[in-house]
C-alpha cells in the first residue's frame, strides 16, 4: 500500500525542512540512529503536574482551552520551558477533531470524554458517520493556528503532534464514556461488522484529519495513542482495528522532506497500553516506532519487533514518587535495556499522574542527559 502512495513534500517553512529540527536528538532517533545523548519527553508532560498549567486553567473549560491558539501553544511551551525536554507534544485532546465535526462532546474533569449519545447500533452508525470528514478542513484552522505559534517559539526543539487511534476514538463512541473493558465496543465489533468496519472507517478519516493538519502547520513527529487496544485479542486487533489504524497512519505517511539530497519520511510513533501481545502488529500499521508501556521491558520489546525498529519508553509512571534513588536505579535499568535496540526515546511507560512533583521529572531528564552521554 505504502509503495504505490504519491509523496507530498512539506512546505519549505517547516522546521523540518529548513533543518531547524532534522538533526534533533529525538528526530534522529526516531529515524533510527542513535544520538551521542538519548532524547527524553513525557506523555502528557503538558497538564496537571505543573502549577502554571493549572493556574491558567482556572474558570476555563478543556475543550475551549484546545481551540484557543494562544493558550494551547502556551501550554505546549510550559513542560519545555520547565524540564528542558528534547520535545514538545501538542496540547489538544483526543477528541477534539470529533467536537470539531459537530460530535457532542465533552471533557468531564477527573472523567474523561463524555458523549451526549452512545453510538451502539448500526442506526447510531449511520448517524454519526453522516457528519462529513471533509468539514475539518475549515474546521482545523484553530489547530493548525496554535501548531504554528508553538513551532515558531520552540526553534530547533521539534513539536510532536498526536491523534488517537481509531480504536481508542471508538470505544469512547461506543461506551459513551471512559470504561474498564470496552466490552459494547468489542460487542459491535462481532455482533455488527459492517457497522463496525463503517465506525473505524469513518473515524480513521477523522483522526488522520487531525494529524495531517499538525504536521503541514509544523509539528516534525506524530505519535498515534492507541491507550485502549490492549483490551483486544490478537486477532481481534489484526482483523478488525489494525486496518482502521493503518488508514489513519495514511494520512500523514505521504509527508516527506529533504535532508542532505536524501528524502526522509515525517517519522511516526505508534503506542499503545498493555499492548505487549500486540507489539508486532502495531508496527506493521506502518509506524516507524513504536512505544511501549510500562509491562515489557524495551530488551524484550525489542526482541518482539524483530531487533530493527526504534523503541519509545518505558519508565514505569508509579516509580515517579517512589524515592529518589529507587526511580534513579530503574532508570538506568530503562536506558540499559534500551541500547538492545536501534535507537531509544526515553519516555514513560504512560502518562505523567497528576500528583507528580514537576522537580523530579526535571531530575530525571538530566539524569537521562548525564548517563546516556557517559557510556
Ligand atoms: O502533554 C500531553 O501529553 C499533551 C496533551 C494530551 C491531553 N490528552 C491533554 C489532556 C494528550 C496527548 C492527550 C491524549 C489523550 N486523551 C489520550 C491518549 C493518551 C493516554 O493518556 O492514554 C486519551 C485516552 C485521552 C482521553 C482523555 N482526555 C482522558 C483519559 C482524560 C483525563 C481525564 C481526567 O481528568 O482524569 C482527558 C482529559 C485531558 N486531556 C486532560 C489533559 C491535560 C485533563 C483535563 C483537565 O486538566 O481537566
Amino acid at each position: 500500500m505504502f509503495e504505490t502512495m504519491v509523496e507530498m513534500i512539506l512546505d519549505a517553512q517547516h522546521p523540518l525542512s529548513t533543518g531547524l529540527t532534522a538533526d534533533s536528538r529525538l528526530i534522529q532517533a526516531y529515524q533510527g540512529t542513535r544520538p551521542a545523548v538519548t532524547p527524553v519527553w513525557f506523555m502528557r508532560q503538558a497538564g496537571r503536574s505543573l502549577p502554571e498549567y493549572r493556574e491558567l486553567r482556572v474558570g476555563t473549560r478543556m475543550l475551549d482551552v484546545c481551540l484557543d491558539p494562544e493558550l494551547a501553544s502556551e501550554i505546549s511551551l510550559q513542560p519545555v520551558r520547565r524540564h528542558n525536554v528534547d520535545a514538545g507534544i501538542f496540547f489538544s485532546d483526543i477528541v477534539v477533531p470529533l467536537k470539531l465535526v459537530g460530535v457532542d462532546v465533552s471533557i468531564v474533569a477527573g472523567k474523561g470524554p463524555v458523549l451526549g449519545k452512545a453510538v451502539r447500533s448500526s442506526a447510531d452508525v449511520d448517524e454519526l458517520t453522516s457528519l462529513d470528514p471533509a468539514l475539518l478542513e475549515t474546521a482545523l484552522a484553530p489547530i493548525s493556528a496554535a501548531v504554528a505559534l508553538a513551532v515558531s517559539q520552540l526553534g530547533s526543539t521539534p513539536l510532536i503532534g498526536f491523534a488517537g487511534a481509531p480504536f481508542t476514538l471508538a470505544a469512547y463512541l461506543v461506551e459513551g464514556g471512559p470504561s474498564k473493558d470496552h466490552i459494547h465496543a468489542r460487542t459491535l465489533m462481532h455482533a455488527e461488522p459492517e457497522a463496525w468496519a463503517k465506525l473505524m472507517a469513518w473515524t480513521a478519516d477523522v483522526t488522520g484529519r487531525f494529524l495531517r493538519a499538525q504536521v503541514l502547520a509544523g509539528a516534525s513527529a506524530a505519535q498515534l495513542f492507541d491507550s485502549w487496544a490492549g483490551a483486544l485479542s490478537l486477532a481481534d486487533y489484526a482483523a478488525s482495528v489494525a486496518p482502521a489504524s493503518a488508514a489513519a497512519i495514511a494520512h500523514v505517511r505521504d509527508l516527506t522532506y529533504s535532508v542532505a539530497e536524501s528524502d526522509r519520511n515525517v517519522p511516526i510513533v505508534h503506542f499503545g497500553v498493555g499492548t505487549g501481545e500486540l507489539l508486532k502488529e502495531m508496527h506493521n500499521i506502518g509506524a516507524d516506532v513504536v512505544g511501549v508501556d510500562y509491562r515489557v521491558p524495551l530488551d524484550e520489546a525489542n526482541r518482539r519487533l524483530g531487533g530493527a525498529v526504534p523503541v519509545q519508553g518505558n519508565v514505569d509512571p508509579a516509580l515517579l514518587n517512589a524515592p529518589w534513588p529507587v526511580l534513579e536505579a530503574h532508570v538506568r535499568d530503562v536506558l540499559e535495556r534500551g541500547r538492545s535496540a536501534p535507537s531509544h526515546v526515553l519516555n514513560l511507560g504512560h502518562g505523567v499522574p497528576p500528583d507528580t512533583d514537576p522537580d523530579v521529572l526535571t531530575r530525571l531528564v538530566s539524569l537521562v542527559h548525564d548517563v546516556s552521554a557517559a557510556e
